[in-house]
């Protein structure tokens, strides 16, 4: 098992392993003495295949287990959810040294977390990270949020949690699209920070992979290290955007009918078309059968990016990678970026 630390203010571990859920209240317990009760939140698809491995290690470490199970899908992050979370809580009769436990992927960690962070002005979360993409990114730097009907996370908060699990064995159930949209943000994380990392990339991936661990381990270290620079994200934290500019404009425009992974896939080889590393970038997609092509036309996308919740005033930071493992953040005008295609 690999122990990373991420050293902010309220530090915390993730672990990466294999095995690790059926302990997972071993881990807990081993930090943390003062919580007698534990929200359990999981979603249709996780806990069926995990939620009882989950709380019966939980239960042996005894803590009081109280579950919530919603529907799985990102349509259920919202802020219903979160109430329906927040009465269970105050029902049960949760104080400031319980916590809640989130098993499942980025949309359970992320609206676990914000539970977490409201109530009671904030009690302690603990993410079990189910997909790999809640493993090399949501689970890790305490964003929590939800959506509204507006957009997506315009509602949140930032909240560390007190420990995330990776057990690397919980991928073996994902699609393999889900898989693959994963692997489009551990693409980006060797693209704009790790050479070597890309390297490894080059020889396929798979959900049953021997350096699995080593992968999530080392992306894990790559979000921590730029976390730990940027916990607010004010500046490098912008790194980790790498075709999120773009990608968010057609993820949403497709009605988030294209997954984030995909439509970040496509976000780095456009916002790369004019780099020196468009080729070798389209091949690696192309090897983990992600998607680096889209119709959208520069109008449509600058009509989009005008409307995205992360532009600063008038101008967008943009994430530009030109030589594998270093990226540059550039500020221009939205209207700049059709330099680019
Ligand atoms: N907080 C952050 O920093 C951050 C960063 C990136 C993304 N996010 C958020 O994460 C969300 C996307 O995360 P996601 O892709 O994990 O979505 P998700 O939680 O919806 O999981 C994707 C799919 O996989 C299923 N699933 C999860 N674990 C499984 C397993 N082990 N076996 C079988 N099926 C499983 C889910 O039921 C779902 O159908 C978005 O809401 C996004 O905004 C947050
Ligand atoms: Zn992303």
């Amino acid at each position: 098992m690999r122990r990373i630390k991420v050293k902010v203010r309220h530090g915390y571990e993730v672990l990466v392993g294999r095995g690790l859920l059926k302990d997972c209240g071993m881990y807990i317990k081993s930090g943390d003495t003062k919580t007698r009760k534990i929200l359990l939140v999981s979603e249709t698809n996780v806990a069926p295949l995990y939620k009882d491995i989950a709380k019966a290690s939980l239960e042996k470490e005894g803590y009081e287990v109280t579950e919530y199970i919603f529907e799985a899908g990102e349509q259920s992050k919202n802020l219903d959810q979160v109430t329906k979370m927040l009465e269970i809580l105050a029902g049960n009769a949760f104080t400031r040294t319980d916590a809640v436990v989130a098993l499942g992927g980025g949309v359970t960690t992320d609206m676990a977390g914000f539970a977490a962070s409201i109530f009671l002005r904030g009690i302690k979360v603990y993410q079990i990270a189910t997909t790999l993409l809640a493993q090399v990114d949501a689970s890790v730097g305490g964003k929590t949020g939800v959506d509204l009907k507006e957009g997506k996370n315009l509602v949140g908060a930032f909240h560390q949690p007190s420990l995330v699990i990776c057990d690397v064995d919980l991928l073996k159930s994902l699609t393999d699209e889900v898989f693959a949209e994963g692997m489009a943000e551990v693409i980006k994380y060797a693209f704009i920070s790790d050479e070597d990392l890309y390297e490894k990339l080059k020889t396929k991936v798979t959900k049953d992979s021997p350096d699995l661990i080593d992968i999530v381990a080392r992306c894990v270290e790559l979000k921590a290290y730029v976390v730990e620079k940027d916990e607010l994200d004010n500046g490098l934290r912008q790194t980790l955007n790498f075709g999120h500019t773009i990608g968010h404009v057609i993820e949403r425009n497709s009605g988030y009918k294209i997954p984030h992974g995909y439509a970040v896939a496509k976000g780095m080889a456009l916002i790369s078309k004019k780099s020196r590393i468009s080729k070798k970038l389209e091949e690696m997609l192309k090897l983990y059968d992600l998607p680096y092509e889209d119709p959208i036309t520069p109008d449509e996308l600058i009509a989009g990016i005008m409307s995205d919740k992360k532009k600063r005033g008038s101008k967008i930071t943009i994430a530009l990678v030109n030589e594998i493992g270093k990226c540059e953040l550039k500020t221009i005008e939205p209207t700049e970026i059709k330099g680019y295609l």
